[in-house]
């Protein structure tokens, strides 16, 4: 369903991603890794279709997501009419708002009443901690309670398919591991997900295949099996 291929990307002058081709079939779990400075971020960026400075711009190849093309929707439709959503990497929630507040925007766009009361219930569900703390302001969260509120936002902003820019930074192992379970709750409830991440571990315990991103280009793919089983991926990425 979401299709990337051939994709160039740049920021002034520098190529960030050269020849990026990989998809995300409805219903999967896919994982992109890669090192620092591959590309992870540029790839999603690209998708929600984020206006440089902080987005590249397109140069070449193709992104579809259903079979219509992104790259002339509006950064506004990727999310509201695509259904495409992101958890950004350092989470940017808003500090000042609650975690119900936070939450509650999210929701702007959508007019389904009755299934946005039910997506509160099943966010607080999914997250108790959130729900324990639902009046509580965004900046007095801890940092996985932050990464909670990230994923909950991007789950009450009604998308069919979330994008997650490396959700385990900066947790404890436990927290992690929490939060991957949660990922694949939705995963096993239908949402399309495309994870970016270092920890290689995590992830490929939880994809059903992954991508790996090297200086901008796919260097290797396969199911999360094959991958956590390959020499070069273990000595690489797993220690
Ligand atoms: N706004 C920008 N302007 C110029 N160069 C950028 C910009 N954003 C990223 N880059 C460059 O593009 C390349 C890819 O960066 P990107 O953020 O996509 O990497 P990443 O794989 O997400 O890395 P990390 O794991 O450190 O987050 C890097 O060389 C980076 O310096
Ligand atoms: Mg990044």
């Amino acid at each position: 369903m979401l299709d990337i291929r051939d994709l160039h990307v740049k920021y002034g002058n520098i190529e960030a991603l050269q020849g990026v081709s990989f998809h995300v079939n409805q219903g999967e779990m896919v994982a992109l890794l890669g090192a620092n400075g591959a590309g992870k971020s540029t790839t999603l960026m690209s998708i929600m279709r984020l206006p440089p400075p902080e987005g590249p711009v397109v140069t070449r190849g193709s992104i579809t997501y259903n079979g219509v093309n992104l790259l002339s929707a509006s950064p506004h439709d990727v999310v509201a009419v695509h259904g495409i959503g992101l958890v950004p990497e350092g989470r940017h929630i808003f500090g000042n708002l609650t975690v119900f507040e936070n939450l509650k925007i999210a929701t702007y766009a959508r007019k389904d009443q009755e299934q946005i009361a039910k997506d509160y219930e099943r966010v607080f569900t999914l997250f108790p901690r959130l729900a324990d703390r639902k009046h509580q302001r965004g900046d007095t969260l801890s940092g996985g309670e932050q990464q909670m509120l990230a994923m909950g936002r991007a789950f009450m902003s009604g998308v069919n398919c979330i994008l997650l820019d490396e959700p385990s930074m900066g947790l404890a192992p436990l927290l992690m591991q929490e939060l991957f379970r949660v990922l694949s709750e939705l995963n096993a409830a239908g949402t399309t997900i495309l994870v970016v991440e270092q920890n290689a571990r995590i992830a490929l315990k939880h994809a059903h295949r992954a991508y790996v991103l090297e200086a901008g280009q796919i260097v290797m793919e396969g199911s999360a099996a094959e991958l956590a089983s390959n020499p070069e991926i273990r000595k690489a990425y797993l220690g």
